[in-house]
């Protein structure tokens, strides 16, 4: 990274830092609801090196790309909102911000649902960070990129993401509350093997889709007069008059339940049951929440009929990724899933 650095500024960076990018195991559209969501974070990760410069500067190995930034102003509606809003956020919270210019290299593949704009968030919150001796705990550092995200870069997220990546620890589960902003690591048994396939079809979360979701299930809980739908249960949704808020709500509160459960059966190495809630949130997802598409129905179909013990969409759907549950590694899966999906291609990891 201080290579990049040093060939595009031409000298050292001064502070450097990483954030991981996720998979969501299950729990999908729950963490605006205040639920629950199990991801794992993934070895793909963002590198952001800094040094302190008379401007902000920022420069993409992989978009091959060098922007001017400025977190004290308006947004600029390109990459580099998702560096200058979590700054914005630190700015606010009355942290010492200094320009800077800074080098991002990343693994992990943009549009994809695996969390490449929280990684870059939060890595850059980490670098600015160490950059002025400021300390902040990695749950702040996911609100404060989260924050970013929703008021400068203007998409509604959720707390999934930052979450995962500032408090995820490799190799294990994350069971996230994300009302108290809490997570209970659970570490990933021996024998469960996890494979992300990306669809081909680039998730698209700023097409107004993921917002319109977001704001029914609000309403939604509105109506049912509770703060949000975590504390709905299905025989009080069952009151909500309109059919699709109905749906949305069903999705949310059977979700909540199938998270709690996985994490039990991933305790107890139970890949049976593990897989069946995957299956079960998949076809939540599709036909209550309405967010899968036909390649990612087929992709896990496939996944499904070439040997997954589970599989679903991952993320927020819409096109990426989804994620299957293998029983050990199978040298033969990919090439059989490849075979019915040719615009698919296997996440390396
Ligand atoms: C996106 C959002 C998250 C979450 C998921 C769906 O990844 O950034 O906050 O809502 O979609 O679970």
């Amino acid at each position: 990274m201080s290579d990049a650095f040093m060939r595009v500024f031409g000298r050292g960076s001064v502070a450097r830092a990483s954030a991981p990018g996720r998979v969501n195991l299950i729990g999908d559209h729950t963490d605006y609801a205040e639920g629950f969501c199990l991801p794992m974070p993934l070895p793909l990760e963002t590198h952001v090196a800094l040094a302190p410069a008379d401007g902000f500067r920022v420069h993409s190995e992989e978009m091959e790309d060098t922007l001017d930034f400025d977190p004290f102003g308006p947004p600029r509606g390109n990459w580099s909102d998702y560096v200058a809003g979590p700054l914005a956020e630190l700015v606010k919270a009355g942290f010492t911000v200094p320009p800077v210019e800074m080098t991002v290299r990343s693994s992990v593949p943009s549009g994809a649902g695996l969390s490449s704009s929280a990684a870059l968030e939060v890595a850059t919150l980490r670098a600015m960070l160490s950059l002025t001796g400021q300390a902040v705990s990695d749950s702040r550092i996911a609100h404060l990129a989260q924050a970013g995200e929703n008021n400068y870069c203007g998409v509604q997220c959720g707390i999934l993401d930052q979450m995962a990546s500032a408090m995820g620890r490799s190799g294990q589960a994350l069971l996230l509350d994300c009302r108290t902003s809490t997570g209970q690591l659970v570490p990933v048994p021996p024998g469960f093997h996890f494979e992300i396939v990306h669809c081909g079809e680039p998730r698209r979360l700023a097409d107004g889709a993921y917002n319109a979701r977001r704001a029914a299930t609000v309403e939604a809980a509105r109506r049912l007069g509770v703060t949000a739908l975590r504390d709905a249960d299905a025989s009080r949704i069952a009151s909500l008059s309109d059919d699709t808020m109905l749906k949305y709500a069903c999705h949310v509160v059977t979700e909540n339940a199938r998270v709690l459960a996985a994490a039990t059966a991933l305790q107890a190495a139970d890949i049976t049951g593990f897989g069946r809630l995957m299956n079960e949130s998949h076809a939540s997802l599709a036909q209550d929440f309405e967010v899968s598409t036909p390649a990612l129905d087929r992709l896990v179909e496939s996944a499904r009929d070439a040997g997954a013990v589970g599989a679903r969409l991952t993320g927020a759907g819409f096109g990426g990724c989804i994620v299957a549950l293998l029983a050990g590694d199978s040298p033969e899966w990919w090439s059989r899933v490849a075979v019915d999906n040719p615009g698919a291609w296997r996440v390396p990891l």
